[in-house]
């Protein structure tokens, strides 16, 4: 069957993940009422309910989940209907020992708690296709199912199994992949340490190893287990797909995730749905938040994308589970709708009273409706309804920001320069530093088309193929902007380090190579000279080989003392920029404010601390402002406020910790774009 792109549904999609077998039937009554009155039109059912819905291998019991979805229907309420993949009943693993997931060490996982299934398992396939089948055998034509929604959370808690059937799985793979052991050997650099395989029944895992595995075949491992996890997830879409016309999707998790690469997820859903939770350490957490919605955004194609799960106050599996203040949620969901969101929904309905999520925060929390969440809620729910408009409304953006989930496997691999140059955090404070700019982005895969920008910047590309430099190369050359950060452009898709050196694929677009990496010690800091600043850095400085580049900063002190830190360099009709160190969001600055009028680019206006996000649906513009600080902030900006209906003549007032969200003439907010 054809399927839709989105689930049919009027306006904003409004819920979360309900679990009603947790509960006795009268509360679903309950349930459905203050749904209703909390605006809630989708909710997500029969994720973790194989163990109801087959209680014994073949006896299926639909009888419940009959009532519930007429129940739904009957109270205008859609369902996204899960299948229960990730938690395979007790009877299954009794049945199909050899269907458990084994760790690296060879630990053999046990029953009792989720994800313990191996992937590569044809007993776990054959029964997540049986299951899928049923479920849509039954409920393709039910008028609740508006969308489904296969498994949860893909590579969570456990991606790589270690079993001998993965193992024969990931031998067939390499062979598909390599088609000959020269090829193999070559591939994963076997020379090294006398690795190399003479018959393909030899090649292992990269499993408990004395020291160091081969990176290469770790890499590969990476994209074999990401790859396995999507074969799971196709059996079961085309499954429904024969039966049924609803969307489909999986739930991913952007910037929290490791083992999947969401640019190839992304392909294989109809609609992209994503998982985002604060993280408590940070104090400002609503800014990876916003990189989270970005990526989701931008791996989405800038379609419209379902932010299927996130807190409406405090989760319970970090270590401090700090709770959300009064309005934080509420800017939490906006923000996620600003860039880009059509549906927003919560793990989960009610909170459970058993089991290990019991402190987990809940629509209907253990205070119940009567509590200032549950307000919340209800208050967000007339939010959305007043902002039905803006579904489709699209985001523009002027900059792209490079996002390679291969990049982060190889550098998060072992033995690198520097345990503390890492992907995660260098990509978190170059977005952190457009974002207290103001400046909208799209994330980038580094091989795309990245013509429509007028700025790219590739904050950790360490493994960047020689194609993605070229690309890059032609970038500058046609007239962009490119910031580089350091340790970029070191190896290529086997992690082996490029034939001309570090940084030999981008030695054209930079006008450099480097010679050799110069790393601090723990703790130390050094300072680069750049203009009249005198700017603190630590981690990383580098000799570099300059073929052109023009030197902008240096470093004063520490191991580079007088050799260059940062670079500008022309290029074709365009410029690049080099940073060789780790700036700080704040030190970060000095360069891109340089980087942005090379570009031509003016940040937003926007005070300190307030967000502003614009969506367009091409005759008018939805401009939502965020405030995340306690005080009252003016913004210059004429249009409607969506949220309260009062015109906005030139000058906007958000009071602290509240949101706008104006509509206006296309173009009305230019800042950052
Ligand atoms: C998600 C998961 C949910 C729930 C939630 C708690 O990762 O998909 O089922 O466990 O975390 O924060």
């Amino acid at each position: 069957m054809t399927s839709n792109t989105w689930p049919d549904l009027d306006g904003i999609a409004y819920g979360g993940d309900y679990n009603p077998e947790q509960w006795p039937r009268e509360v679903w009554d309950e349930d459905v009422a203050l749904m209703r009155e909390a605006g809630v039109n989708f909710v997500s059912v029969g994720i973790f309910s194989w163990a109801l819905l087959e209680p014994k291998e073949g006896l299926y019991e639909f009888g419940w989940l009959d009532d519930l979805l007429d129940l739904l229907h009957a109270n205008g309420i859609s369902a996204d209907l899960g299948t229960p993949s990730v938690s395979p009943p007790a009877w299954f693993f009794h049945q199909y020992p050899e269907a458990r997931v084994t760790l690296k060490d060879g630990t053999v996982m046990g029953f009792g708690s989720r994800g313990m299934a191996s992937h590569a398992a044809p007993e776990y396939r054959e029964a997540i296709a049986r299951m899928a089948g049923a479920l849509a055998d039954r409920y393709a034509s039910h008028p609740a199912v508006v969308m489904w929604h296969i498994h949860n959370e893909y590579g969570v808690p456990v991606a790589e199994d270690f079993g001998p059937r993965a193992v024969a799985s990931w031998r067939r793979w390499l062979q598909a992949r390599y088609e000959t052991l020269d090829a193999l050997n070559d591939a994963w650099g076997t020379a090294f340490w006398g690795q190399r395989y003479g018959d393909w029944e030899h090649v292992v895992a990269p499993a408990a190893t004395p020291t160091i595995a081969n990176p290469a075949m770790k890499l590969d491992w990476a994209r074999f287990t990401d790859d396995q996890l999507r074969e799971c997830f196709r059996i079961e879409r085309d499954v429904i797909r024969e039966r049924a016309s609803q969307p489909i999707t999986t739930n991913f998790m952007a910037h929290q995730s490791w083992n999947t690469d969401l640019w190839k997820w992304a392909r294989e859903v109809d609609v992209v749905s994503d998982d985002h939770y604060l993280w408590a350490p940070d104090p400002d957490a609503h800014v990876g938040l916003a990189l989270s919605a970005d990526l989701t955004r931008s791996v989405a194609g800038g379609n419209p994308w379902i932010l299927m799960e996130h807190s409406t106050s405090a989760v319970n599996w970090q270590g401090h589970n700090v709770a959300k203040r009064p309005g934080e949620m509420r800017r939490n969901a906006l923000t996620h709708l600003g860039r880009g969101a059509d549906g927003i929904a919560f793990f989960q309905w009610r909170a459970s009273r058993s089991g290990a999520e019991k402190f987990h925060s809940a629509m209907v929390p253990h205070a119940g409706p009567r509590s200032r969440v549950f307000r919340e809620v209800a208050g967000l729910g007339q939010d959305l309804k007043a902002l039905a408009d803006i579904r489709g409304a699209r985001t523009t953006a002027a900059v792209a920001v490079l996002y390679d989930w291969e990049s982060l496997w190889a550098h998060d691999l072992e033995w690198r320069p520097s345990d503390d140059l890492q992907f995660r955090e260098r990509m978190r404070a170059y977005y952190e530093r457009l974002w207290r700019d103001g400046v909208q982005v799209d994330f980038a895969h580094p091989e795309a088309d990245l013509s429509g920008y007028r700025m790219v910047v590739a904050p950790s590309s360490y493994l960047l193929t020689a194609e993605a430099g070229r690309n890059l190369e032609a970038y500058v050359e046609a007239g962009g902007t490119l910031v580089v950060g350091a340790f970029s452009g070191i190896v290529d898709e086997h992690d082996a380090v490029h034939a001309g050196g570090f940084g030999a694929p981008l030695k054209n677009a930079l006008g450099l190579t480097i010679e050799e990496f110069l790393p601090l010690r723990a703790g130390e800091t050094c300072h680069v000279a750049y203009g009249a600043e005198s700017i603190e850095t630590d981690v990383w400085a580098e000799d570099m080989a300059l073929a052109g580049a023009e030197v902008r900063g240096t470093f004063t002190d520490g191991p580079g003392a007088g050799l260059p830190a940062i670079t500008r360099h022309q290029h074709g009709t365009g410029v690049s920029w080099y940073v060789g160190t780790r700036l700080s969001v704040s030190a970060l600055a000095h360069v891109f404010a340089d980087a942005y009028a090379d570009a031509g680019l003016t940040p937003a206006s926007a005070p300190e601390g307030v967000e502003v996000m614009v969506r367009t649906s091409g005759a008018e513009d939805f401009v939502v402002v965020c405030n995340h600080t306690d005080d009252a902030a003016d913004l210059s900006i004429t249009g409607t406020n969506a949220l309260t209906g009062a015109q906005v003549d030139g000058q906007l007032t958000v009071a602290g910790g509240d949101v706008a969200v104006v509509r206006t003439a296309a173009g009305e907010w230019g800042g950052g774009r």
